[in-house]
Protein backbone atom coordinates (compact mmCIF):
# COMPACT_ATOMS: atom_id res chain seq x y z
CA UNK A 1 0.00 0.00 0.00
CA UNK A 2 1.28 3.63 -0.39
CA UNK A 3 3.01 4.65 1.95
CA UNK A 4 2.19 8.35 2.18
CA UNK A 5 -1.78 6.88 3.07
CA UNK A 6 -0.60 4.50 5.52
CA UNK A 7 1.45 7.07 7.27
CA UNK A 8 -2.15 10.20 7.02
CA UNK A 9 -4.30 7.17 8.79
CA UNK A 10 -1.44 6.76 11.46
CA UNK A 11 -1.19 10.40 12.28
CA UNK A 12 -4.14 12.14 11.76
CA UNK A 13 -5.80 12.54 15.06
CA UNK A 14 -8.56 10.33 15.32
CA UNK A 15 -11.24 9.84 18.09
CA UNK A 16 -12.41 5.91 18.40
CA UNK A 17 -16.23 5.98 17.60
CA UNK A 18 -16.74 2.21 16.24
CA UNK A 19 -16.31 -1.19 17.56
CA UNK A 20 -14.56 -2.75 14.92
CA UNK A 21 -14.95 -4.51 12.82
CA UNK A 22 -18.90 -4.20 12.02
CA UNK A 23 -20.19 -7.49 10.99
CA UNK A 24 -20.19 -8.98 7.55
CA UNK A 25 -22.76 -10.86 6.89
CA UNK A 26 -24.33 -12.61 4.11
CA UNK A 27 -27.65 -12.31 2.75
CA UNK A 28 -28.47 -16.25 2.04
CA UNK A 29 -32.09 -15.53 1.07
CA UNK A 30 -31.45 -12.57 -0.83
CA UNK A 31 -28.27 -14.59 -2.83
CA UNK A 32 -30.58 -17.28 -3.80
CA UNK A 33 -33.25 -15.12 -5.25
CA UNK A 34 -30.77 -12.81 -7.18
CA UNK A 35 -28.56 -15.49 -8.33
CA UNK A 36 -25.20 -13.73 -6.92
CA UNK A 37 -23.47 -13.88 -3.73
CA UNK A 38 -24.53 -11.03 -1.85
CA UNK A 39 -23.29 -9.75 1.53
CA UNK A 40 -23.95 -6.80 3.69
CA UNK A 41 -21.86 -4.41 5.60
CA UNK A 42 -23.69 -3.84 8.59
CA UNK A 43 -22.37 -0.15 9.46
CA UNK A 44 -26.28 0.19 10.37
CA UNK A 45 -24.77 -0.35 13.92
CA UNK A 46 -21.14 1.75 13.80
CA UNK A 47 -21.95 4.57 16.22
CA UNK A 48 -24.14 5.42 19.24
CA UNK A 49 -27.96 6.22 18.66
CA UNK A 50 -28.66 4.23 15.37
CA UNK A 51 -25.28 4.81 14.40
CA UNK A 52 -24.13 4.87 10.29
CA UNK A 53 -21.54 5.41 8.22
CA UNK A 54 -20.89 9.34 9.48
CA UNK A 55 -19.60 7.50 12.64
CA UNK A 56 -16.25 6.44 10.75
CA UNK A 57 -16.12 10.27 9.19
CA UNK A 58 -16.79 12.01 12.64
CA UNK A 59 -13.73 10.03 14.23
CA UNK A 60 -11.82 12.37 12.48
CA UNK A 61 -13.34 15.58 13.06
CA UNK A 62 -13.29 14.55 16.85
CA UNK A 63 -10.11 13.94 15.96
CA UNK A 64 -9.61 17.52 15.28
CA UNK A 65 -12.01 19.17 17.54
CA UNK A 66 -10.07 17.44 20.45
CA UNK A 67 -6.70 18.40 19.35
CA UNK A 68 -8.20 21.92 19.13
CA UNK A 69 -9.46 21.46 22.29
CA UNK A 70 -12.64 23.00 21.15
CA UNK A 71 -15.43 22.53 23.84
CA UNK A 72 -18.08 22.79 20.49
CA UNK A 73 -18.61 21.24 17.65
CA UNK A 74 -20.74 23.41 14.81
CA UNK A 75 -21.86 21.14 11.70
CA UNK A 76 -24.46 21.57 9.40
CA UNK A 77 -26.70 18.98 7.20
CA UNK A 78 -30.58 18.36 6.20
CA UNK A 79 -33.63 18.57 8.71
CA UNK A 80 -33.27 14.49 8.98
CA UNK A 81 -29.64 14.50 8.59
CA UNK A 82 -27.80 11.29 10.14
CA UNK A 83 -24.57 13.27 10.29
CA UNK A 84 -25.63 16.23 12.47
CA UNK A 85 -27.23 13.55 14.87
CA UNK A 86 -23.98 11.86 15.09
CA UNK A 87 -22.16 14.94 15.49
CA UNK A 88 -25.22 15.57 18.45
CA UNK A 89 -24.60 11.47 20.25
CA UNK A 90 -21.03 11.91 20.13
CA UNK A 91 -20.22 15.22 21.38
CA UNK A 92 -22.68 14.33 24.87
CA UNK A 93 -20.17 11.13 24.90
CA UNK A 94 -17.03 13.58 25.58
CA UNK A 95 -19.35 16.48 27.80
CA UNK A 96 -19.08 19.37 24.63
CA UNK A 97 -21.49 21.05 22.96
CA UNK A 98 -23.15 20.28 19.19
CA UNK A 99 -24.87 22.86 17.80
CA UNK A 100 -26.64 21.97 14.56
CA UNK A 101 -27.68 23.79 12.07
CA UNK A 102 -30.61 22.49 9.70
CA UNK A 103 -30.63 23.65 6.07
CA UNK A 104 -34.31 23.62 4.14
CA UNK A 105 -33.40 21.01 1.60
CA UNK A 106 -36.42 19.13 1.39
CA UNK A 107 -39.85 20.83 0.49
CA UNK A 108 -42.60 18.49 2.64
CA UNK A 109 -45.49 19.66 5.15
CA UNK A 110 -45.02 16.66 6.91
CA UNK A 111 -44.96 17.38 11.08
CA UNK A 112 -43.00 14.32 11.37
CA UNK A 113 -40.26 15.17 8.85
CA UNK A 114 -39.83 18.65 10.75
CA UNK A 115 -40.30 17.18 14.37
CA UNK A 116 -39.93 13.30 14.66
CA UNK A 117 -36.78 11.22 13.29
CA UNK A 118 -32.88 12.66 14.06
CA UNK A 119 -34.55 16.05 14.78
CA UNK A 120 -36.31 13.79 18.13
CA UNK A 121 -32.95 11.83 18.77
CA UNK A 122 -30.89 15.37 18.16
CA UNK A 123 -32.94 17.04 21.20
CA UNK A 124 -32.63 14.37 23.16
CA UNK A 125 -28.87 14.36 22.89
CA UNK A 126 -29.31 17.65 23.83
CA UNK A 127 -28.17 19.62 20.81
CA UNK A 128 -28.39 23.04 20.37
CA UNK A 129 -30.65 23.44 17.07
CA UNK A 130 -30.19 26.36 14.47
CA UNK A 131 -31.89 27.18 10.88
CA UNK A 132 -30.69 27.73 7.33
CA UNK A 133 -33.06 28.77 5.04
CA UNK A 134 -31.62 27.17 1.97
CA UNK A 135 -29.79 23.66 1.17
CA UNK A 136 -25.96 23.61 1.01
CA UNK A 137 -25.93 23.15 -2.67
CA UNK A 138 -27.21 26.67 -3.14
CA UNK A 139 -24.41 27.84 -1.21
CA UNK A 140 -23.35 29.72 1.88
CA UNK A 141 -24.77 26.60 4.67
CA UNK A 142 -20.85 26.62 5.50
CA UNK A 143 -20.48 29.99 5.69
CA UNK A 144 -23.36 30.70 7.98
CA UNK A 145 -22.05 28.17 10.51
CA UNK A 146 -18.54 30.09 10.20
CA UNK A 147 -20.68 33.15 11.30
CA UNK A 148 -22.06 31.08 14.41
CA UNK A 149 -18.49 30.06 15.23
CA UNK A 150 -17.03 33.54 15.12
CA UNK A 151 -20.02 34.62 17.78
CA UNK A 152 -19.24 31.81 20.03
CA UNK A 153 -15.49 32.37 20.28
CA UNK A 154 -16.59 36.43 21.04
CA UNK A 155 -18.43 34.58 24.27
CA UNK A 156 -15.25 33.14 25.17
CA UNK A 157 -16.02 29.42 23.13
CA UNK A 158 -13.63 27.35 21.42
CA UNK A 159 -16.06 25.88 18.63
CA UNK A 160 -14.65 23.90 15.87
CA UNK A 161 -16.54 23.83 12.57
CA UNK A 162 -17.33 20.79 10.63
CA UNK A 163 -17.55 22.00 6.95
CA UNK A 164 -19.40 20.12 4.28
CA UNK A 165 -18.52 22.16 0.93
CA UNK A 166 -16.49 20.69 -1.71
CA UNK A 167 -13.75 23.01 -1.42
CA UNK A 168 -12.92 21.61 2.10
CA UNK A 169 -10.36 18.72 2.24
CA UNK A 170 -12.93 15.71 3.35
CA UNK A 171 -11.48 14.16 6.34
CA UNK A 172 -14.11 12.37 7.34
CA UNK A 173 -13.31 10.48 4.13
CA UNK A 174 -10.51 8.98 5.73
CA UNK A 175 -12.71 6.79 7.64
CA UNK A 176 -13.87 5.21 4.87
CA UNK A 177 -10.49 4.30 3.80
CA UNK A 178 -10.34 2.67 7.51
CA UNK A 179 -13.48 0.70 6.39
CA UNK A 180 -12.13 -0.58 3.17
CA UNK A 181 -8.84 -2.28 5.32
CA UNK A 182 -11.60 -3.50 7.20
CA UNK A 183 -13.24 -5.27 4.49
CA UNK A 184 -10.52 -6.67 2.96
CA UNK A 185 -9.45 -8.34 6.45
CA UNK A 186 -12.91 -9.61 6.95
CA UNK A 187 -12.98 -11.20 3.34
CA UNK A 188 -9.71 -13.09 2.93
CA UNK A 189 -8.71 -13.88 -0.57
CA UNK A 190 -12.13 -14.39 -1.63
CA UNK A 191 -12.66 -11.34 -2.81
CA UNK A 192 -15.73 -8.84 -4.01
CA UNK A 193 -16.48 -8.34 -7.63
CA UNK A 194 -18.79 -5.22 -6.34
CA UNK A 195 -19.01 -2.65 -3.61
CA UNK A 196 -21.95 -0.54 -3.81
CA UNK A 197 -22.37 2.53 -1.07
CA UNK A 198 -23.42 5.92 -0.81
CA UNK A 199 -22.59 8.97 -2.96
CA UNK A 200 -23.83 12.39 -0.91
CA UNK A 201 -21.56 14.43 0.27
CA UNK A 202 -18.92 12.04 -1.54
CA UNK A 203 -16.61 11.46 1.37
CA UNK A 204 -17.55 7.77 1.94
CA UNK A 205 -17.46 6.85 -1.45
CA UNK A 206 -14.04 8.69 -2.44
CA UNK A 207 -12.48 7.30 0.86
CA UNK A 208 -14.11 3.59 0.12
CA UNK A 209 -12.62 3.60 -3.39
CA UNK A 210 -9.08 4.80 -2.57
CA UNK A 211 -8.93 2.13 0.07
CA UNK A 212 -10.10 -0.61 -1.98
CA UNK A 213 -8.35 0.48 -5.26
CA UNK A 214 -5.13 -0.30 -3.30
CA UNK A 215 -6.29 -3.57 -1.16
CA UNK A 216 -8.47 -4.89 -3.68
CA UNK A 217 -7.46 -3.44 -7.28
CA UNK A 218 -10.23 -6.40 -8.79
CA UNK A 219 -12.91 -4.92 -7.13
CA UNK A 220 -15.20 -2.01 -8.90
CA UNK A 221 -17.20 0.68 -6.36
CA UNK A 222 -20.26 2.10 -7.29
CA UNK A 223 -21.44 4.91 -5.76
CA UNK A 224 -25.27 5.58 -5.57
CA UNK A 225 -26.26 8.94 -5.75
CA UNK A 226 -28.56 10.05 -3.11
CA UNK A 227 -28.19 13.47 -3.01
CA UNK A 228 -27.92 14.83 -6.68
CA UNK A 229 -27.97 13.59 -10.08
CA UNK A 230 -25.04 12.27 -11.84
CA UNK A 231 -23.21 15.09 -13.73
CA UNK A 232 -23.57 17.16 -10.61
CA UNK A 233 -22.38 14.46 -8.06
CA UNK A 234 -19.04 14.27 -10.20
CA UNK A 235 -18.48 17.50 -10.37
CA UNK A 236 -18.45 17.59 -6.67
CA UNK A 237 -16.00 14.22 -6.93
CA UNK A 238 -14.05 16.25 -9.53
CA UNK A 239 -13.34 18.89 -7.18
CA UNK A 240 -12.84 16.62 -4.01
CA UNK A 241 -10.51 14.40 -5.19
CA UNK A 242 -7.42 16.48 -5.61
CA UNK A 243 -7.97 17.59 -2.21
CA UNK A 244 -8.11 14.26 -1.23
CA UNK A 245 -5.03 13.26 -2.59
CA UNK A 246 -3.31 16.30 -1.11
CA UNK A 247 -4.29 15.38 2.27
CA UNK A 248 -3.04 11.65 1.84
CA UNK A 249 0.21 13.34 0.17
CA UNK A 250 0.15 11.04 -3.10
CA UNK A 251 -1.70 10.96 -5.90
CA UNK A 252 -3.81 8.06 -4.53
CA UNK A 253 -7.21 8.69 -6.73
CA UNK A 254 -8.68 9.91 -9.94
CA UNK A 255 -11.67 11.09 -10.86
CA UNK A 256 -12.01 8.31 -13.53
CA UNK A 257 -11.87 5.83 -10.29
CA UNK A 258 -14.94 7.29 -9.26
CA UNK A 259 -18.21 5.46 -10.83
CA UNK A 260 -21.63 6.36 -10.43
CA UNK A 261 -25.14 5.61 -10.74
CA UNK A 262 -28.56 7.39 -10.13
CA UNK A 263 -31.09 5.63 -10.98
CA UNK A 264 -32.76 5.27 -7.86
CA UNK A 265 -32.88 9.26 -6.91
CA UNK A 266 -35.93 10.31 -8.29
CA UNK A 267 -38.08 11.70 -7.45
CA UNK A 268 -34.87 13.91 -5.25
CA UNK A 269 -33.16 14.04 -2.13
CA UNK A 270 -34.88 12.92 0.38
CA UNK A 271 -37.66 11.68 -1.22
CA UNK A 272 -38.55 8.18 -1.31
CA UNK A 273 -39.54 6.96 -5.10
CA UNK A 274 -40.23 3.52 -6.28
CA UNK A 275 -36.68 2.02 -6.19
CA UNK A 276 -36.23 3.05 -2.33
CA UNK A 277 -39.68 1.92 -1.59
CA UNK A 278 -39.22 -1.98 -3.58
CA UNK A 279 -35.78 -1.95 -1.74
CA UNK A 280 -37.12 -1.36 1.49
CA UNK A 281 -40.03 -4.25 1.28
CA UNK A 282 -37.30 -6.64 -0.15
CA UNK A 283 -34.61 -5.97 2.48
CA UNK A 284 -37.26 -6.08 5.20
CA UNK A 285 -38.96 -9.35 3.88
CA UNK A 286 -36.27 -11.27 2.54
CA UNK A 287 -33.77 -10.91 5.13
CA UNK A 288 -34.91 -9.03 8.25
CA UNK A 289 -33.23 -5.39 6.69
CA UNK A 290 -34.52 -2.38 7.99
CA UNK A 291 -33.03 0.26 5.81
CA UNK A 292 -34.02 4.24 5.44
CA UNK A 293 -35.82 5.80 2.42
CA UNK A 294 -33.20 8.61 1.78
CA UNK A 295 -29.72 6.67 1.51
CA UNK A 296 -29.93 3.10 1.97
CA UNK A 297 -32.84 1.84 -0.06
CA UNK A 298 -30.80 4.24 -2.96
CA UNK A 299 -27.86 2.08 -2.39
CA UNK A 300 -29.70 -1.22 -2.23
CA UNK A 301 -32.07 -0.58 -5.15
CA UNK A 302 -28.93 0.37 -7.18
CA UNK A 303 -28.09 -3.52 -6.76
CA UNK A 304 -31.11 -4.69 -8.04
CA UNK A 305 -31.28 -2.98 -10.72
CA UNK A 306 -27.30 -3.58 -11.97
CA UNK A 307 -28.74 -7.43 -11.24
CA UNK A 308 -31.97 -6.67 -13.53
CA UNK A 309 -29.95 -5.06 -16.34
CA UNK A 310 -27.56 -7.93 -16.36
CA UNK A 311 -24.34 -6.10 -15.32
CA UNK A 312 -23.53 -7.95 -12.41
CA UNK A 313 -23.77 -11.15 -13.56
CA UNK A 314 -25.10 -14.98 -11.97
CA UNK A 315 -22.79 -15.57 -9.22
CA UNK A 316 -20.59 -12.64 -8.58
CA UNK A 317 -19.93 -12.11 -5.17
CA UNK A 318 -21.35 -8.17 -4.04
CA UNK A 319 -21.49 -6.00 -1.07
CA UNK A 320 -24.32 -3.87 -0.03
CA UNK A 321 -22.76 -0.82 2.43
CA UNK A 322 -25.54 -0.38 4.68
CA UNK A 323 -24.42 2.82 6.17
CA UNK A 324 -27.40 3.75 8.39
CA UNK A 325 -29.78 6.15 8.29
CA UNK A 326 -32.42 4.57 10.62
CA UNK A 327 -32.60 7.78 12.60
CA UNK A 328 -34.58 8.91 10.50
CA UNK A 329 -37.50 6.12 9.57
CA UNK A 330 -40.23 7.66 11.08
CA UNK A 331 -40.10 10.59 10.23
CA UNK A 332 -40.83 9.34 6.78
CA UNK A 333 -44.27 6.98 8.38
CA UNK A 334 -46.27 8.49 6.64
CA UNK A 335 -44.76 7.69 3.07
CA UNK A 336 -43.62 4.39 4.39
CA UNK A 337 -47.46 3.29 5.74
CA UNK A 338 -48.69 3.69 1.92
CA UNK A 339 -46.20 1.72 0.22
CA UNK A 340 -46.29 -1.49 3.11
C1 LIG B 1 -27.24 6.84 6.07
C2 LIG B 1 -26.38 7.53 5.09
N1 LIG B 1 -25.88 6.82 4.06
C3 LIG B 1 -25.10 7.40 3.13
C4 LIG B 1 -24.80 8.75 3.17
C5 LIG B 1 -23.91 9.35 2.13
O1 LIG B 1 -22.59 9.40 2.64
P1 LIG B 1 -21.59 10.53 2.21
O2 LIG B 1 -22.15 11.84 2.69
O3 LIG B 1 -20.31 10.19 2.86
O4 LIG B 1 -21.51 10.51 0.73
C6 LIG B 1 -25.30 9.54 4.22
C7 LIG B 1 -25.04 10.97 4.28
O5 LIG B 1 -25.55 11.70 5.05
C8 LIG B 1 -26.09 8.91 5.21
O6 LIG B 1 -26.59 9.60 6.25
Amino acid sequence: MIPSLIETLKTTPRHIIVTEPTPLVRLNRLSDHLKVDLWIKRDDVAGPSFGGNKSRQLEYYFGAALAAKADTVLITGAVQSNFVRLAAAIAAQLGIEAVLQLEHRVDTVSEFYKTSGNVLLSQMLGAKIIYYPLGEDESGADEALYDEARKLKKQGKRPYVIPLGMNKPPLGALGYVNCAIEITEQVGKNKFDEVVIGSGSGASHIGMTAGIKHFSPNTKVIGSCVRREKTLQKKRLEALTPLFNTMIGTNVLEPSDLYLWDGALAPGYGEMGQHAAQAMKTLARFEGQIVDPVYTAKVFACITERCRAGIIVQGQKVLFIHSGGLGALFAYQNEIAKII
